[in-house]
């Protein structure tokens, strides 16, 4: 305890002390005389390089830097140099002020000339006048060093007449001024009086004398008032000129000061450097300016301010930032960060929310630009139909875009299992893992979009083991997409032409059960279906197989539904060219008997294997059914039967077969067969394999008969009109479907 109490007492005391050294320091400092050296004498100071005799410390030698400025104080009242009363002395002018005589003639007897004998002073040029007071008078100013003589002067005269004489002014009249000439020093002043002057009582006066110390009035004419007026000596160190003197022994210029020789006639002088303060002279140098203690600064404010050696700084304070010398330079450095993540948090909250909106709108465009497409394509009636139906899980389902870009991958390349003059199809997987096959349409084109709803129409009224189910369909886009059932092994069109495998080619079983399903369908749509429904575009490439070879028919865009009270319509012809009913090619009048002959050509390919048109044969059967037929004619139907099916067993069948698709291709619908009975006639052979005939004999005359007959007459007709409806046509070999119609 008693050791901190000592402690903080022994604090107490340094405390008070350096703040009495300070105190001390900040009234003496400026300026200041060396140690042991009286500061003052009266109230005059008395800086280095000045002082009065030696120091009071013992050894430490004289107060002055030279003789000239050892000065002495009398009575402790008044400061002399030699015996002239010094006022003020000026260490950053290097001036001196002092009380000198005033020079007087009154006759020639009375007069005063007095001498200023320090040569190592001059008279201040900038600070001092020459003043002559008097009427009729004149004063000489003399400067004699080394020998040489100079003098300046003035006159004034007025020869008794006192009227023109300005009272407090020194005209020129009654009294006159003249500057100082440089390097006067060790000087005398005279005065005089113009002889046989008739102003004969007054007395002249010349003297020098501090600028404007001196105010004439007309007064000093009869009384001079005054003995000494104070004059201002200018004053340096050394003798010679800064560059002899830097570096010498006895350089004046101490710490922080530069030395200055401008417009001196011998010496220097010291000042200090900018920054600084103080007593160039004075063995310590010149002191630091504490500019943060001055108004001399341009921060802020004192607490903004830092002073350096010479120098300072304008600095914010803790957690403020900016520039410092700028008033308002400084800001809170937590508000600058506060506004900084204020200002980028609103950025990012509007980027967001413009974003957000942005991204509304486009969805709500596009929910708007799909339903448009819903209703364009016919959405509504198509949901209206399905929602009359009774049974709703026969009823087509309709997806959306989303569902269907899911199941296909987003209509992946590597998906596409088939692609038509209507469009792509995508095997895809639904959600339940359910395989389907999706159709896209590619064309934009109403007519196009129009068979599709067609379909979806026609479609959802049939339910047969035979024909393709369509699953549901998308009405989103722009173009409609439907859903079908996924058929696994392809076309019956591949399945015939593109059998690389010979040996594999499928049997005659296989493909007489193809035809007799595909009649069966065929029958079915057109007269068994709620309403008759001609499929327009019977063909190979339209009969899809499963894994088990059954038939399933497809493609239903260009079919029709017949009203019942109706049997024919007439419609712009379509159709594949090889297919397509000659008679209806004629008259456009759709029957359900079109679909008859472009099933005989179905049946021809299956028997021969040959493509519906080839131009491999001669020019009058690029057509399969008339080479067909022309076979059949010539009595060399076998030859024209697809190498490999043919075999003792099933000749008979094939026979029959040939005979049915005959009576398929005739000309005149009328005279071909009904669906119905192709079917059952397939059918019926279907089973005399298994159960063959034992009066086959018999019914192959019977029909080879009417084979020749129906042959020989189908040929001569249908050989003028399909040359003349297949002549422009020879390029397009792989046309899959035609419009016929000159437009609607
Ligand atoms: C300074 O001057 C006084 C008289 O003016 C003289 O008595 C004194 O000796 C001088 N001092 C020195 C150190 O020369
Ligand atoms: C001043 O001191 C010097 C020695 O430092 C000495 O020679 C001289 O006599 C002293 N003068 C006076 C006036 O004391
Ligand atoms: C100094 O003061 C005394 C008494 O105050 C006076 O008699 C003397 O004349 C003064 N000396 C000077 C030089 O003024
Ligand atoms: C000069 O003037 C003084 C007084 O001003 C006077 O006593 C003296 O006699 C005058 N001398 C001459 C020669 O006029
Ligand atoms: C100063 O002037 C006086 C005459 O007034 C002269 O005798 C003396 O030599 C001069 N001093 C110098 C250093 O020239
Ligand atoms: C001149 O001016 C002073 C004061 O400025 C005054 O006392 C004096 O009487 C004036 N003299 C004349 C002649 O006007
Ligand atoms: C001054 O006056 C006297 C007589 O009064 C005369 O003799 C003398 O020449 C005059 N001097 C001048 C310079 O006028
Ligand atoms: C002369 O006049 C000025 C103002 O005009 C004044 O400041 C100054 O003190 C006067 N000088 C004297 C010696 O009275
Ligand atoms: C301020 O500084 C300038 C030069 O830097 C100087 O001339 C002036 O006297 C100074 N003022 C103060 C009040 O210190
Ligand atoms: C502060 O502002 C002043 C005046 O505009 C400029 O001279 C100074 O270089 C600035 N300081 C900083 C640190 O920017």
């Amino acid at each position: 305890m008693e050791m901190k109490t000592k402690i903080s007492q022994l604090c107490q005391i340094l405390i008070v002390a350096i703040s009495m050294v300070r105190v001390f320091a900040s009234d003496e400092s400026l300026p200041s005389s060396l140690p042991g050296c009286k500061n003052t004498c009266g109230h005059v100071k008395i800086p280095y390089p000045f002082g009065i005799s030696n120091s009071s410390i013992p050894n430490q030698g004289p107060c002055f830097l030279e003789p000239k400025f050892n000065l002495t104080c009398v009575n402790d009242t008044k400061l002399l140099l030699g015996n002239l009363q010094v006022s003020n002395i000026n260490i950053l002018e290097g001036q001196l002020e002092l009380s000198f005589f005033v020079g007087g003639y009154c006759n020639s007897t009375n007069y005063n000339r007095p001498t200023l004998g320090t040569a190592s002073y001059t008279i201040s040029r900038k600070e001092n006048k020459f003043v002559t007071v008097g009427c009729d008078s004149y004063g000489y100013l003399n400067s004699i060093y080394n020998q040489e003589t100079y003098s300046t002067g003035c006159l004034t005269r007025c020869n008794g007449n006192r009227n023109r004489i300005e009272n407090g002014t020194c005209s020129g009249i009654g009294c006159c001024q003249v500057d100082i000439p440089p390097m006067m020093r060790n000087i005398s002043v005279q005065a005089f009086d113009f002889p046989n002057s008739t102003d004969s009582l007054g007395c002249s006066y010349s003297f020098v004398v501090k600028d404007g110390f001196y105010n004439f009035t007309v007064d000093h004419l009869d009384i001079f008032p005054y003995k000494m007026l104070p004059l201002v000596l200018d004053w340096s160190v050394g003798s010679e000129n800064c560059k002899a003197s830097k570096g010498k022994d006895g350089y004046a210029c101490m710490k922080n000061s530069d030395c200055d020789d401008e417009d001196i006639g011998f010496g220097y002088r010291c000042k200090c450097k900018e920054g600084y303060e103080g007593d160039p002279y004075h063995p310590e140098g010149c002191i630091d300016i504490d500019e943060c203690k001055t108004s001399n600064n341009t921060c802020i404010d004192e607490s903004h301010c830092r002073n350096t050696d010479g120098l300072y700084e304008c600095f914010c304070p803790d957690g403020q930032s900016g520039n410092g010398t700028l008033e308002g330079g400084c800001h809170r450095r937590d508000i600058v960060i506060k506004v900084a993540i204020g200002a980028s948090a609103g950025i990012i909250i509007l980027f967001v929310a413009i974003s957000v909106l942005y991204l509304t709108y486009q969805k709500r465009k596009l929910i708007k630009l799909k339903q448009k497409f819903f209703q364009k394509n016919g959405g509504s009636i198509l949901l209206q139909q399905l929602s009359t139906r009774e049974d709703t899980s026969q009823s087509a389902q309709i997806f959306t875009e989303e569902e269907l870009k899911k199941a296909t991958k987003n209509y992946d390349d590597s998906l596409i299992i088939g692609r038509g003059g209507f469009g792509t199809v995508f095997k895809g997987v639904l959600p339940d893992n359910k395989i389907v096959a999706v159709k896209k349409s590619k064309i934009i084109d109403a007519n196009q979009i129009e068979q599709f709803i067609n379909e979806v129409v026609v479609l959802s009224q049939i339910n047969h083991r035979n024909v393709v189910k369509l699953l549901g369909c998308c009405l989103e886009t722009e173009v409609p997409s439907l859903v079908y059932e996924f058929v696994s092994n392809g076309t019956l069109f591949d399945f015939i032409h593109n059998t690389k495998d010979k040996a594999n080619n499928p049997t005659w079983k296989t493909r007489l059960k193809i035809a007799a399903e595909t009649a069966g369908a065929l029958s079915y749509l057109h007269s068994s279906a709620s309403i008759p429904i001609i499929h327009r575009d019977v063909k190979s490439t339209n009969i899809l197989l499963d894994d088990n070879y059954n038939a399933k028919v497809s493609d239903f865009g260009a079919s029709r539904l017949v009203p019942l009270d109706q049997t024919e319509i007439a419609t712009m012809v379509q159709g594949t060219l090889g297919y397509l009913d000659p008679e209806y090619m004629q008259t456009h009048q759709l029957t359900e008997k079109s679909d008859v002959y472009s099933f005989g050509v179905v049946l021809a390919e299956l028997l021969t294997g040959d493509k519906p048109l080839s131009f491999n044969r001669p020019e009058e059967n690029i057509s399969l059914a008339m080479h067909f037929l022309s076979c059949l004619k010539q009595d060399r139907i076998f030859e024209a039967i697809q190498v490999g099916i043919l075999n003792d067993e099933n000749k008979e069948e094939i026979k029959e077969v040939a005979i049915l698709a005959a009576r398929c291709l005739r000309l005149r619908g009328d005279e071909r067969p009904s669906m119905k009975e192709v079917a059952m006639e397939l059918d019926g052979i279907r089973l005399m394999e298994n159960h063959p005939w034992n009066d086959s004999e018999l019914n192959f005359e019977e029909r080879q008969h009417l084979l020749k007959e129906a042959s020989s007459s189908i040929y001569n007709e249908i050989g003028e009109s399909i040359n003349l409806g297949y002549s422009g046509y020879d390029s397009l070999k792989d046309q899959p479907l035609i419009a016929l119609d000159d437009g609607r």
